[in-house]
């Protein structure tokens, strides 16, 4: 089981249970409040405009030259794990933000379907690459169901929002999406030394930060971290043949296939 929200409540009541003889009613696992998933949607709104200062390591982001250079470094590794199969039909890519993965995406595949949630997302997104080989829907994912099977499914820094008693839906769809044999790859931040930031993040506790924007706006969204060795055990659960990787420092990735 993945490390989340729902995994970490405590649900032991022994004690209780060791005192009585009638059964006693558990109390069920808490859905994430759809309050926060929606809180979610509304930090990347607004985030929209300055989030690639985080990917470019701008502004507030900037921790120097060589941070810099290793963070390109790892984000080339994971760009060339990503090339190493081209020629793709229809690809899939859930929650694409600003379109930096979008940009590789279209020269792997013939088209790309991408869906997000926020439509600022999507404007600047279709504004930088400008091709008629992507499409766009706003699309809430955890109300998303596919209407057809692509060749490959593709999400960049999706999965850690995603909490934890929604994983495994969000896998299905994942698989549903995806036809058999069809190509997995996903790419995550791996955990962070936030002591070392100046970027307005906080850790809330399990599976929770607190972010604020650059203009002091603060949110509370859904942050999980993964290890490589439970997100393989998950993804291999949920039908994918699939290898987990991590850079040196900053990221976590997994390519692979839907089992046929
Ligand atoms: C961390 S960004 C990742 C963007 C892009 N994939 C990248 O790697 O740069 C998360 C993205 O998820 C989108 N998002 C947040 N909640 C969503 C939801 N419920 N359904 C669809 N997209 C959502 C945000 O709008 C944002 O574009």
């Amino acid at each position: 089981m993945v490390g989340g929200i729902v995994a970490r409540l405590p649900t032991d009541i022994n004690f209780v249970e060791n005192c009585r003889s009638e059964p006693v009613a558990r109390p069920q696992p808490q859905p994430v409040m759809s309050n926060l998933l929606q809180k979610q949607i509304e930090y990347y709104r607004a985030r929209a405009p300055e989030y690639d200062d985080w990917f470019y390591r701008r502004d507030r982001y900037d921790q120097g030259e060589a941070h810099t250079r290793q963070w390109r470094r790892e984000i080339r590794q994971v760009r060339d794990q990503l090339h190493r199969v081209t020629d793709l039909g229809h690809i899939l890519e859930l929650a694409p933000g600003t379109g930096i993965w979008t940009a590789e995406l279209i020269q792997i595949g013939e088209r790309v379907s991408a869906l997000d949630a926020s439509p600022e997302m999507i404007a600047i997104n279709r504004a930088k690459l400008g091709s008629e080989r992507v499409d766009y829907q706003l699309v809430d994912l955890f109300r998303y169901q596919p209407a057809r099977q692509y060749d490959m499914v593709f999400f960049g820094f999706w999965l850690s929002h995603v909490p934890a008693d929604k994983l495994p839906r969000f896998l299905e769809t994942v698989h549903d999406a995806l036809k058999p044999g069809g190509r997995l790859f996903l790419v995550d931040s791996r955990a962070l030394d936030l002591a070392k930031n100046r970027t307005g993040t906080a850790n809330l506790g399990a599976d929770l930060q607190r972010r604020a924007l650059k203009d002091g706006r603060q949110f509370d969204i859904v942050k999980v971290y993964y290890e490589p060795a439970e997100l393989t055990e998950t993804l291999r659960e949920h039908g994918f043949d699939i290898e987990v990787e991590e850079t040196e420092n900053f990221f976590i990735y997994a390519d692979g296939r839907k089992r046929a």
